[in-house]
């Protein structure tokens, strides 16, 4: 698929005002996106479970603006209170979208959105975040087709499939992680030979067998420092070019998730904790090794990874972790063990955590329509 085809037939706004809501979830990426092209095109696959409880619930009113407004014209409020701090961002978005939504400067849009997890968690909430505000759009422009009655009564019904894979596509020119957030439990972004309809151009759910271990696996997710990244993703990614280690890298996550197909099916979770927890250190080796370098981790990161590596030793538990670009440690572990891992967790864990604070989630379905 070209990106061509995410241009838009020709519709017009008939549509005065009018509002959608949705709510989409964040997700933890097992084979880390880290490195991109030109147009958030990723440098190498990645693959995620969605989350279930960190999601962003986002409304977005819509209405005719006067002729003489020229540009993008939109007000944010976040947790109920106008927001400035967001805009940028969302301008941003806006420019790189605005080929495949013609109407973006014809309505004046008021986006209300709110967290399920705490605000200034250290969570990455872009990714809920973009593809919430994404599948908002979609959703205006499904309206304004559905009611343009110069269109033949096909070309008024927007197909499913198509709307999700125009969601995640523009999701993903917000934020890469985030087109991995909008359908499907595990999701693959990324052309891979192995991977059946897979893109570099928006995620799709992952399409093979998925043994029973990994239904309903569970996240704790450790907030260890809830302040603001020193280093912003977007920065990181930036620093994989002419990285001295990429091109072992972006063939290695290729190669990745290659083992965890099988590991998938198989259901072999020590196999899936060394794939997941080496991904999760060499996120983190790439950070340390780019110039400039950068370390995420806090003292406390690594005070957890070793008393869960001690505890599986004695145990024999299939307790494991993985990171993203900051220094919350998401522990991941099977519903089989999850009364065990979840006493250690709420018993030995919980003391590296900032203010005792951290968040139970699992994996969840995708986003829907509010
Ligand atoms: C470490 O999707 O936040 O979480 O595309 O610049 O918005 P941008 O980056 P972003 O990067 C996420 C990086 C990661 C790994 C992952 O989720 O795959």
């Amino acid at each position: 698929m070209k990106e061509t085809q995410f241009l838009p037939r020709n519709y017009s706004s008939n549509i005065e005002s009018g509002a959608v809501a949705w709510s989409s979830p964040s997700n933890i990426a097992l084979v880390k996106y880290w490195g991109k092209k030109e147009r958030q095109i990723p440098q190498n696959q990645s693959i995620s479970f969605t989350l279930d409880a960190c999601k962003t619930k986002t409304k977005l009113q819509f209405e005719k603006k006067g002729q003489s407004m020229d540009g993008f014209s939109f007000d944010v409020i976040f947790e109920g209170k106008k927001n400035e701090d967001f805009k940028p961002k969302i301008e941003t978005f806006f420019k790189r979208i605005e080929a495949y939504l013609p109407f973006l400067r014809t309505y004046h849009f008021t986006i209300e959105t709110s967290n399920t997890f705490p605000h200034s968690s250290g969570i990455a909430s872009s990714a809920s975040g973009m593809s919430a505000l994404a599948l908002c759009l979609v959703d205006v422009e499904r309206q304004l087709i559905a009611s343009d009655a110069s269109l033949s009564e096909k070309e008024r019904n927007i197909d499913e499939v198509d709307f999700v894979k125009k969601a995640s596509f523009l999701a993903r020119l917000g934020s890469g992680s985030a087109c991995r957030s909008i359908e499907g439990d595990i999701v693959v972004w990324g052309k891979h030979e192995e991977i059946e309809g897979s893109s570099d151009l928006y995620g799709v759910r992952y399409p093979d067998e998925v043994h029973e271990n990994f239904k309903d696996y569970h996240d704790t997710i450790l907030l260890v420092d809830k302040g603001e990244k020193q280093v912003s993703s977007t920065v990181g990614h930036e620093l994989m070019h002419g990285h001295p280690f990429a091109k072992e890298r972006f063939g290695q996550a290729e190669e990745n998730i290659t083992k965890l197909k099988a590991i998938l099916k198989s259901g072999d979770l020590k196999a899936f904790i060394a794939l997941m927890e080496s991904e999760a250190l060499t996120l983190h080796a790439m950070m340390m090794t780019s110039m400039p370098y950068f370390i995420l981790m806090k003292p406390n990161t690594l005070e957890i990874i070793n008393k869960i590596w001690a505890f599986r030793e004695q145990t024999g538990l299939h307790i494991g972790f993985t990171l993203d670009a900051g220094a919350n440690v998401h522990v991941l572990y099977p519903k089989s063990e999850a009364k065990e891992i979840y006493e250690f967790i709420s018993t030995v864990l919980v003391a590296y955590c900032q203010n005792g604070h951290y968040i139970c989630d699992r994996i969840g379905f995708g986003a829907c329509k509010l």
